[in-house]
């Protein structure tokens, strides 16, 4: 793909979207839109990838520029939306010097680099002057159709607003996706009209242009439904994004991961997990997550960009985001890491705990209802149900530290910053203010009183009165 140059169009409104965001910016799997078919073309071994902007351009292109700094992207401008043949032509100039261009629909997520090999393949076997992919669908919708003639080569493609009824009942569709030789395509392009339904000057076209000058067109045809999956509306996208974390589930199952229940899981594409892992469902993984071998992500759980180590036991409804876990670590239910927590060697963290830039350290415990903000904790301590450290007054942190094998007693609060020292324990009920010295035992409690005989004098009094 060398001499190939990817040509994506993505400058259309998005109408149908009803969106003020632009088209290709809305989320499928965690990416926008427009960046998997530009993936897919760059995993296919394309040079230069150029992206036709118009709508949103601004937006669309800084994200691209962000999420692919190394690569040669260019950006033609296309100032009114006039269809995909106007479209193409605006990137003519990005394609000076280059033998082939590929063109994508911007709206396709799920193609992969090798339906880009294949689309090749049959480009040569055609005669190397233009092919296309298709897909053999069950609901043709609005797709344009495949006229084929009576050798089985196709002859045209057909939009659905320009079909005849029996047209219209043609399964095998036009996917989106071109394969044709620069020298050829780009003088064609500028003579394609727009008479059709809806005044569009059509990329489709084409195909009619280069049979009549005696070419032939290739085609591709998918072996299954979903690379051809396109999102014009909000139904659609959620129908792709649906498709795509199913083959991501099926890949990882295949892989040796137990998948209970996949339709349920959404496991973004970027995100791989261990062999011998089980994924219960409901479970959620985002942004480059990384889960180990043997480990067990309970039910509803959401991990987002964490990286979680072997044999970790996360019990259901845990959220995690940006943050480690390393081997042997176990969480939850109902636990909660935010940003920069590290849970050490086999720490633990149970129910309702909560941890905010904070070091658990090695076989740690914080197991029941505690949270710990801005804290280093080391190695082998106990934090006791309901800690808290008081780490904000309001204006700044302020760092808590607890040394190996102390020993929090249940209902503390920590008054940041402050020290816990080694092997120091805090009695129960404790507000610690002062730094506690290793191996001290720190009790800040008010001393329990009795008062005798209160409950009879009481009685006494009502009766009295009564
Ligand atoms: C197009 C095809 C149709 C095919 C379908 C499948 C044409 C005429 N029709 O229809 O045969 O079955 O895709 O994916 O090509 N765009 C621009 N500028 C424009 C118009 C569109 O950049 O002036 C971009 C859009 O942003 C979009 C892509 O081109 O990413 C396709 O346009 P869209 O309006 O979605 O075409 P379809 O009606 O789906
Ligand atoms: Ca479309």
């Amino acid at each position: 793909m060398n001499d190939t140059v990817a040509i994506v169009l993505a400058a259309g409104l998005g109408t149908r979207m009803k969106s003020d965001t632009p088209k290709g910016l809305h989320a499928v799997a965690g990416k926008p839109l427009v960046h998997w078919p530009v993936q897919a073309a760059l995993d296919a071994g394309c040079r230069r990838v150029a992206i036709v902007v118009g709508h949103g351009a601004e937006q669309v292109e800084s994200s691209l520029r962000a999420r692919f700094p190394g690569a040669d992207l260019v950006f033609p401008r296309q100032e009114q939306q006039l269809g995909t043949a106007h479209a193409t032509l605006c990137a003519r100039d990005a394609a000076d010097g280059f033998a082939h261009a590929l063109l994508i629909n911007g709206d396709l997520p799920l193609l992969t680099g090798a339906t880009f090999q294949a689309l090749r393949e049959a480009f040569a076997v055609s005669g190397g002057a233009f092919a296309l992919v298709t897909s053999v669908v069950d609901d043709p919708g609005g797709f344009g159709r495949i006229v084929r003639d009576a050798d089985g080569a196709v002859q045209r493609i057909v939009e659905r607003r320009d079909a005849t009824p029996a047209q219209e009942d043609i399964h095998e569709v036009n996917v989106g996706v071109y394969l044709a030789r620069t020298d050829l395509l780009f003088p064609m392009l500028a003579s394609v009209g727009d008479h059709n339904a809806v005044k569009e000057f059509y990329f489709t076209d084409i195909v009619t242009m280069m049979r009549a000058r005696g070419l032939g067109v290739g085609a591709y045809v998918l072996p299954g439904p979903d690379q051809a999956m396109q999102v014009n509306d909000r139904i659609e996208l959620a129908a792709a994004e649906a498709a795509m974390h199913l083959r991501h589930a099926r890949d990882l199952m295949a892989s040796g991961v137990t998948i209970h229940r996949p339709a349920s899981v959404l496991i973004d594409p970027d995100c791989t997990v261990g062999r011998d892992t089980e994924v219960w469902p409901g479970v959620e993984m985002h942004a480059g997550t990384r889960v180990g071998a043997r480990c067990v992500v309970g039910r509803g759980a959401v991990l987002s960009g964490v990286a979680i180590g072997d044999g970790v036991d996360i019990k259901p409804y845990c959220v995690l985001t940006d943050s480690t876990v390393e081997d042997d670590g176990k969480l939850g239910p109902f636990s909660h890491l935010r940003p920069a927590s590290i849970m050490r060697r086999g720490s633990h963290v149970g129910n309702f705990v909560e941890l905010k830039k904070t070091e658990l350290g090695e076989g740690s415990k914080a197991n029941h209802l505690t949270y710990l903000g801005d804290c280093t904790v080391g190695r082998k301590a106990n934090i006791g149900a309901g800690t808290i450290t008081c780490n904000y007054d309001g204006v700044n942190k302020f760092p808590t530290v607890i040394e190996d094998g102390a020993f929090i007693g249940s209902d503390t609060q920590l008054v940041a910053p402050v020290r816990v020292g080694k092997e120091a324990y805090v009695g129960a009920g404790a507000t610690i203010t002062r730094d506690v010295p290793d191996g001290a035992l720190a009790i800040t409690r008010v001393p329990q009183v009795h008062v005798e005989g209160y409950v009879q004098r009481k009685r006494a009094q009502r009766e009295s009165k009564g």
